[in-house]
């Protein structure tokens, strides 16, 4: 009995929705009976209620293609991304990451990076993060079928827009292939620096027993002509001249043997030849020279040696042309698998920023240095301020040592 008249309701609460120009194209949600309306005892008619979803149904259709364009992205992105949280456990990670970790959902970095070097490393890495709030990186190798691969590590934290910190994301990529490329860089530039310092010596002898011998000879041979004008009268100036300018030349193609190759190196170690060169800025400019050398004879003879001398010979000139120093102070020193080199003048002192800003274009002499020292896997520290004097270090591995 009652039907009719809920069934009339209920068409004409559709009928008033669909009359509402409002309601075009709305997505409603199931109407439901609110209250009926009762008259003597029989229901003659009832409330419905309808809601409308269409923007709740709009966003979750917003919410599920962008949550779709993320995993695909997720998946499909060829770098390992994972996140992390606070205590240290992974939660989500991409394909690319379990391709080579295996599942790692609530894992810690321990149960997953098995190897114990890396696996600190990313502990370190991530206890950084959180205490810094920013991003950071780290690199290591480790051993996957027989394969040495190389990775670096991003790891940035995820901050919410109070600034709570509530995790860490973090990226690894492969760099196994750069690796390779650069070691393969490295071992050339470094093959290239032996075979120079071959050919400067080899250059320096050529000059030493061809060019150096005949200028002696000729030496030898003006110096009899003009002991034959013994007697009688002065000999001609232009002899004299003769004999000035190949003393001045013998002069000169020792200086040029010299620069290329001292042979002091290679007969006496970097120590004596160190001590000869500062003899040499000594006389000629009456410096105040302090010098000591510790436990070099290991390094006699190889790379090493060569880069610390090349090292001190520009600085040394450095100090000559520009520093107006007094005292100059070097000490070497090989200790625990390395050699440091420190040289100290108390000259005028420079910026190292501006310095560093032209070098390579007229001034070559700061950037060589450090090239070197760091081809040869060393670390190279220049400090100094106008006024201040200038302090050089250079701190080279002894097994680097190719030569
Ligand atoms: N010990 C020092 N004291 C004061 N200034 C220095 C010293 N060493 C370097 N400098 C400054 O740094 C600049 C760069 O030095 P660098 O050796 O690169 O170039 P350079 O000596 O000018 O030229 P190059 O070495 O190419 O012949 C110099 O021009 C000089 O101004
Ligand atoms: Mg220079």
């Amino acid at each position: 009995e009652t039907e009719p008249a809920l069934g009339w309701a209920y068409a004409s609460f559709l009928q008033s929705l669909a009359d509402d120009p409002s309601m075009d194209g709305a997505e409603l949600a199931q109407a439901i009976v609110d209250s009926y309306i009762e008259q003597d005892g029989r229901i003659i008619g009832a409330v419905c209620q309808c809601r409308d979803i269409t923007e709740r149904k709009r966003m979750e259709e917003k919410l599920r293609i962008s949550e779709a364009r993320y995993r695909t992205l997720f998946s499909a992105i060829r770098y390992e991304v994972y996140s992390l949280d606070l205590n240290g456990r992974y939660g989500e990670a991409n394909a690319a990451f379990h391709e080579v970790w295996g599942s790692c959902f609530g894992r810690t970095i321990e149960e997953v990076i098995k190897d114990p070097g890396p696996a600190q490393r990313l502990k370190d890495l991530a206890a950084q993060v959180v205490k810094t709030r920013t991003t950071a990186q780290t690199s290591f190798s480790f051993v996957r079928d027989r394969n040495t691969l190389s990775y670096i590590a991003t790891l940035s934290p995820v901050l919410t827009e109070d600034d709570q910190l509530i995790g860490l994301v973090g990226v690894n990529i492969d760099v196994t292939e750069q690796v390779a490329m650069y070691d393969d860089l490295r071992n050339m530039s470094l093959r290239m620096a032996e075979i120079q310092e071959k050919e400067r010596r080899r250059i320096a002898r050529d000059i030493h027993d061809s060019l150096g011998q005949h200028l002696t000879a000729l030496q030898y041979e003006l110096a009899a002509v003009v002991n034959s004008f013994a007697g009688q009268g002065d000999p001609p100036a232009a002899l004299i001249n003769a004999e000035t300018t190949i003393k001045e030349l013998i002069t000169l193609a020792q200086n040029i043997c010299y620069d290329l190759r001292p042979s002091i190196l290679d007969d006496f170690g970097l120590e004596v030849a160190i001590q000869d060169q500062l003899r040499k800025y000594q006389d000629k400019w009456n410096l105040d020279v302090s010098f000591s050398a510790n436990g070099l004879d290991p390094i006699k003879g190889s790379s090493v040696e060569t880069v610390l001398f090349r090292v001190t010979q520009e600085a040394l000139t450095n100090i000559f042309k520009h520093a107006k120093a007094r005292r100059v102070r070097i000490h070497v020193e090989n200790q625990a698998g390395q050699v440091s080199l420190t040289i100290e003048d108390d000259g005028c002192g420079f910026n190292t920023a501006a310095a560093k800003a032209t070098s390579g274009s007229a001034h070559h002499g700061l950037r060589n240095m450090e090239e070197r020292v760091r081809l040869h896997g060393g670390r190279f520290s220049l400090m100094s301020e106008p006024g201040q004097g200038a302090r050089l270090t250079a701190v080279l591995p002894v097994e680097t040592n190719l030569s």
